[in-house]
């Protein structure tokens, strides 16, 4: 790790399915850094809204339940797939992960008072450096000096299979053409929102996971990192 002039940091960006999370967190173990996963922010953001039924349009209502709102995140506990994710104090790490909730994040995600408050959070975690941030821009908007910057893509009907399979392993009924037209909707909202959307950073390494398994990404990542 050689690169002193910029923050040491690990970005890793890109669309659903491409294995962003299990990659993040294996380099994040591998390095001793943090994993800062985003995508639980907003997420769990958005499940605050909802629960309170908060017109997303309405953008004085959105703040004041923001402004109402703490969110804590908790390192993944071992065996489990994901960040502890505290909002007002309870546990909301599972529920947040359904495909319902997925596309309430999306949609919350494109709301400006949003924005601003989570990029922010997540800025200030990665002040001491040492982070592995996951998302959507967190090479363009949030850790513009990152050193380590990667866009990770596969095409949407893999993608859309992997999210299918990890359902499954929960034991939940998947109907394929559903979750398939769900993953392209995320994605043309994701990256046709006007504020900080899904794009690759010009310094970003990207590497196509179509064809690759966890391991290869993870290793090829590595090596371009140390
Ligand atoms: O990574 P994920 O699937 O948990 O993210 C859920 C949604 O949150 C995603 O569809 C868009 C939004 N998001 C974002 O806008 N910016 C990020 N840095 C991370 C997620």
């Amino acid at each position: 790790m050689s690169d002193t002039r910029k923050e040491r940091i690990v970005t890793i960006d890109g669309p659903s399915g491409v294995g962003k999370s299990t990659i993040s967190r294996r380099i994040a173990a591998s390095l001793s850094f943090t994993y800062l996963d985003t995508g639980a922010m907003y997420r769990a953001v958005g499940l605050k809204l909802k629960e309170a039924r908060v017109d997303l349009d309405d953008a004085d209502a959105v703040l004041d339940c923001l402004n109402a709102t703490s969110l804590k995140l908790l390192p993944a506990r071992a065996g489990s797939d994901g960040v502890g994710v505290l909002l007002d104090g309870r546990d909301v790490s599972q529920e947040i992960r359904s495909p319902e909730m997925s596309m309430i994040a999306s949609a919350t995600s494109a709301l400006p008072a949003v924005r601003e408050k989570l990029t922010l959070m997540q800025q200030e975690i990665g002040i001491e450096g040492k982070i592995v941030a996951e998302g959507r821009d967190t090479g363009t908007v949030v850790f513009p000096g990152a050193a380590w910057k990667f866009y990770l893509d596969a095409a949407p009907g893999i993608r859309m299979q992997r999210r299918a399979e990890q359902l499954r392993s929960q034991g939940k009924q998947v109907d394929e053409d559903e979750l398939l037209a769900m993953t392209v909707k995320r994605d043309h909202d994701d990256q046709s929102r006007s504020i900080a959307p899904l794009c690759k950073a010009v310094d970003a390494h990207v590497i196509d996971t179509s064809l690759l398994s966890i391991d290869e990404v993870t290793e090829a990542m590595l090596a371009l990192i140390t």
